[in-house]
């Protein structure tokens, strides 16, 4: 099947509908974050998630300067990267049955590490949208870089309005992308797309309904960001409001704090660290990947 052609070109008019949209567009356009580029510079995945798993803390120790394993710094920067390869390894883990034939859909895309993962782990087509188009320029150029063009395409589009076909796609998933927009009008459009039986998964921060509304270091968090983190609640009225039945349903807080105690320790340190760290620590956020199929 081939890609849906766009009913109009998109432009960034019809892509970013509202001012909150472009602001969000800007900052992902001018993003030149170390911790993200130098971490994709390994091998050619950039990510913007963070990473599950514990880390190994002989990285920590040894010369601080350059030696045969590189600076210590450069062990912190890979140990990272394999953490963040770690966690959408896990989102793709929960993608269920994906045949080459299939059709998937990465929204929200970043610079594309995640979607070339899943054409190297399924050999289905990918397409990913980003309302930036420096991301979506970034991430065509890896995909010819390699080799993979004619499979894994990235578009500057919405993700609340593809413009892909009804029924056309068997997984969509939001990784670290559904904190930047309403869930129910995202949980419908993906309905939309997805075939009956269709694999939707998502891997994000929510805060806690039981700890109340958004605490200081969660408010810090979205103030950082230009987000807006929702509760948890919100995910599963949205998804039952869309025709999506959860299978899996993770919390993986415990798994990412230790990427977070790293990270505060690298030199690709940003500053919000620690609202992370407090946020998760004291139980007003999570980390959760949820899975729900299409019904
Ligand atoms: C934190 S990054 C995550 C990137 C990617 N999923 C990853 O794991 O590397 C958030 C992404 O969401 C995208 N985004 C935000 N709002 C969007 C929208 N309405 N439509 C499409 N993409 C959007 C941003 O452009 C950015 O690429």
């Amino acid at each position: 099947m081939t890609m849906a052609t766009p009913k109009t070109t998109p432009t960034v008019t019809n892509v970013l509908h509202t001012a909150y949209q472009k602001s969000v567009a800007s900052y992902w356009n001018s993003e030149k974050d170390p911790v993200n580029l130098l971490l994709g510079d390994i091998d050619g995945l950039y990510h913007h998630h963070y990473g599950i798993g514990d880390y190994d803390p002989s990285v920590l120790e040894g010369p601080e300067t350059v030696g045969s394993g590189g600076s210590r710094d450069d062990r912190i920067i890979t140990e990272m990267h394999r953490l963040e390869t770690a966690q959408a390894k896990v989102l793709l883990d929960h993608l269920g049955d994906v045949s080459p034939g299939d059709r998937l859909l990465d929204a929200g895309c970043g610079r594309g590490g995640t979607s070339m993962m899943a054409h190297q782990r399924f050999g289905a087509q990918v397409d990913g949208v980003s309302i930036s188009e420096q991301q979506v320029e970034f991430a065509n150029n890896q995909a010819r870089q390699r080799g993979m063009a004619d499979k894994v395409r990235f578009h500057f589009r919405n993700m609340l309005d593809t413009g892909f076909e009804t029924g056309s796609l068997r997984g969509i998933w939001n990784n670290e992308s559904t904190m930047y927009v309403d869930l129910f009008e995202l949980f419908a459009e993906h309905a939309r797309q997805l075939e009956f039986g269709g694999r939707y998964v998502c891997i994000t921060g929510c805060y806690n309904d039981v700890t109340g509304g958004r605490s200081k270091a969660v408010s810090r968090i979205d103030e950082h960001y230009i987000c807006n983190i929702h509760p948890r609640s919100d995910y599963f009225k949205a998804l039952a409001a869309n025709n999506f039945v959860p299978i899996n349903v993770i919390d993986l807080t415990a798994h990412t704090i230790p990427y977070w105690e790293l990270r505060a320790k690298s030199s690709v340190a940003t500053g919000i660290e620690d609202p992370f760290l407090t946020a998760y620590r004291e139980g007003s956020f999570h980390y959760l990947l949820i899975a729900a199929d299409r019904v």
